[in-house]
């Protein structure tokens, strides 16, 4: 059952270049320029004519939603909100007819994020569900939605449920991007196409797991560790941080890069394992003068870098090389070897990486 891997987790963690495909297969036509989505098309209008889009999840949904934020704002240029269900339900938000609001759930089952579906519902907005879960409460109790196509997840730690929401979510904002005219034509395309690649890349990012492995096998008795990003990948440092703390029981804190001297840096020294991830495009020379701040006070510096990358391997005490993608898909990417990371700590460390420590695989209690 768990195709010869060790754990459902490094299964989970392998399927997802082709589970990426389920998830675009049929709606993704890129060399017609057309993504097609039931959910979507049905209800166009409604999300033509949204003020503002509210994204309600909790844990790794949240996080996708975080990255779903920036691309529907960037390609689609539809204001978003990203809250946390369990904060959503029980400030009084000001929710009105005109808002979209995205539920996103692997389970479908998540307490907090169905009580948020709800007074979203009561207030008159369109709800929207990205489940994975066929059938699940949460895609019963939405208006519409369009599932993520990752099949079982198993492991407690969610991998491939990560990495299809952010694709259908970035199909999404494409679509709106195209009746919107708010991207130009070619970029358009060559989104498209670089979408239909990316199995094939994430492929390639996987070829990391002995780097990943080796990285591990140094910092696993570390009792803290850093996560930094910027851009489409500080929601990536905060799934990074998250992944780690869940299976290996190491206390880690995910952070936006320039966010350090707010505070943070203050925790830097020899003993600090920080994981910096560094690709090329994006904020990169801000990123690396982020990596000299922590080298200048000993920190211990694992950069997540594109190939060939030259300026930040000078600077980083080990890298991990990823292949090359637009900044906006970069999350598909960057976020595997953190995953294999952390999977590779957890089992040094002796911990039941599949279902870790007071944890459940669906939270159905607030
Ligand atoms: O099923 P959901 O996506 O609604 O679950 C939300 C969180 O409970 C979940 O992502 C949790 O944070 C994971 N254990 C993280 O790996």
């Amino acid at each position: 059952e768990k195709g010869g891997y060790d754990h459902f987790m490094l299964k989970e963690i392998y399927e997802q270049p082709s589970v990426i495909k389920d998830t675009y297969r049929g709606r993704l036509h890129a060399n017609e320029g057309l993504i097609q989505m039931a959910g979507v098309e049905d209800n166009l209008e409604k999300f033509l004519n949204a003020e503002r889009i509210i994204i309600v999840a909790c844990g790794t949904s949240w996080h996708a939603g975080l990255v779903a934020e920036y691309i529907f704002e960037e390609f689609a240029r539809i204001p978003v909100e990203v809250e946390y269900a369990s904060e959503f339900r029980y400030r009084n938000p000001i929710i009105n007819s005109k808002d979209i609001v995205i539920a996103i759930s692997q389970s479908g089952e998540t307490a907090d994020t169905m009580a948020a579906i709800k007074l979203a519902k009561e207030s008159g907005a369109f709800v929207f569900g990205v489940c994975n879960v066929v059938g699940s409460s949460i895609s019963r109790e939405t208006h519409a939605g369009a599932y993520t196509h990752a099949g079982p997840e198993i492991g407690v730690a969610s991998t491939k449920a990560f990495t299809t929401q952010i694709t259908v979510l970035t199909m999404i904002a494409l679509r709106l991007a195209k009746a919107k005219g708010t991207l130009s034509n070619s970029l358009f395309h060559t989104y498209l196409q670089e979408l239909v690649i990316i199995p094939e890349k994430v492929k390639e990012a996987l070829e990391t797991n002995d780097r990943a492995k080796e990285i591990a096998a140094v910092f696993k008795d570390a009792p803290n560790c850093l996560y930094l990003g910027r851009g489409y990948n500080f929601p990536v440092a905060l799934e990074g941080a998250l992944k780690l703390k869940e299976i290996s029981y190491i206390h880690a804190e995910g952070y936006p890069a320039a966010e350090m001297k707010h505070g943070p840096i203050a925790l830097i020294d020899e003993h600090m394992p920080v994981v910096v991830i560094a690709p090329k495009q994006g904020h990169y020379d801000k990123i690396v003068s982020n990596i000299q701040e922590i080298k200048s006070r000993s920190g211990k510096i694992i950069a997540v870098v594109t190939k060939g990358d030259t300026q930040v391997r000078e600077l980083a005490d080990y890298v991990i090389e990823i292949p090359e993608t637009s900044d906006a898909l970069s999350p598909l990417i960057t976020t595997i070897p953190l995953q294999l990371l952390s999977y590779h700590i957890a089992v040094m460390r002796g911990c039941n990486v599949d279902q870790p420590r007071n944890l459940a695989k669906s939270v159905t209690v607030e």
